[in-house]
């Protein structure tokens, strides 16, 4: 018999979409975990706050970012990468809560990929009219991981192509508490962000907060 960890936990997260093979909507998987994973990122954020990047070609992102975990997603004028410091402190990231990993690891887990364990969170903080254009996440060295993304605050619509940049992408509304799995042969699939609409979130305020979760 297999005795699984959270078989005495009701099932407060029915609804599972596929958006591709090796892609699912875990739509309110966060649950009640939501103040907490909050408070988390407050903490994260009195270490390392949020700083609009500058990409290789100059352009600022709109989308102000943060990470934890033993390594951060940075961009500047010499290229796209991970580092083991903030080079705006010169400190190492702040560590990764258990609480953030445990929650991505469950998140995949339930999307079919068992065993995940992120050493990286990518925070990105998103305000009204705030965009990200259609990339493909492959700074990583293992393809074979996951990206688990976590939805908070206002909802915006996340936009998932394909593996050429010409596919159309499709348009999903993430909601506050939604996570998103792309792995297997989505792992590279072309994804976005659409211009964050205006809101006020009784959580975050007048802004989206998302979190991805990384095997660097
Ligand atoms: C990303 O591609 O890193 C961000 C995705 C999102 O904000 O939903
Ligand atoms: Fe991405």
């Amino acid at each position: 018999m297999t005795t699984d960890l959270f078989d005495n936990v009701p099932d407060i997260h029915p609804s599972q979409e596929a958006m591709a093979e090796g892609a699912a909507l875990l739509r309110g998987f966060v649950g009640p975990l939501e103040s907490n994973l909050i408070a988390a990122l407050r903490d994260i954020v009195v270490e390392a706050p949020f700083r609009h990047m500058v990409t290789p070609g100059d352009h600022r992102m709109s989308v102000a970012m943060t990470n934890c975990g033993s390594a951060g997603w940075i961009t500047d004028r010499s290229g796209y990468r991970y580092g083991a410091n903030d080079p705006e402190t010169g400190k190492p990231w702040p560590a990764m809560p258990p609480l953030l990993r445990d929650l991505a690891g469950r998140a995949a887990d339930r999307a079919g990929f068992a065993g995940f364990s992120p050493d990286v969170c990518l925070i990105n903080r998103y305000v009204p009219g705030a965009r990200m254009s259609l990339h493909q996440d492959r700074d990583e060295q293992d393809f074979g991981a996951p990206i688990v993304s976590v939805s908070l605050g206002l909802p915006a619509i996340f936009l998932f192509g394909g593996l050429k940049r010409s596919d159309k992408p499709r348009r999903y509304r993430l909601e506050h508490g939604d996570i998103a799995v792309r792995g297997g042969p989505a792992r590279l699939n072309f994804h976005g962000v659409a211009p964050l609409a205006d809101g006020e979130h009784p959580l975050t305020g007048r802004q989206r907060i998302n979190l991805t979760f990384r095997k660097v």
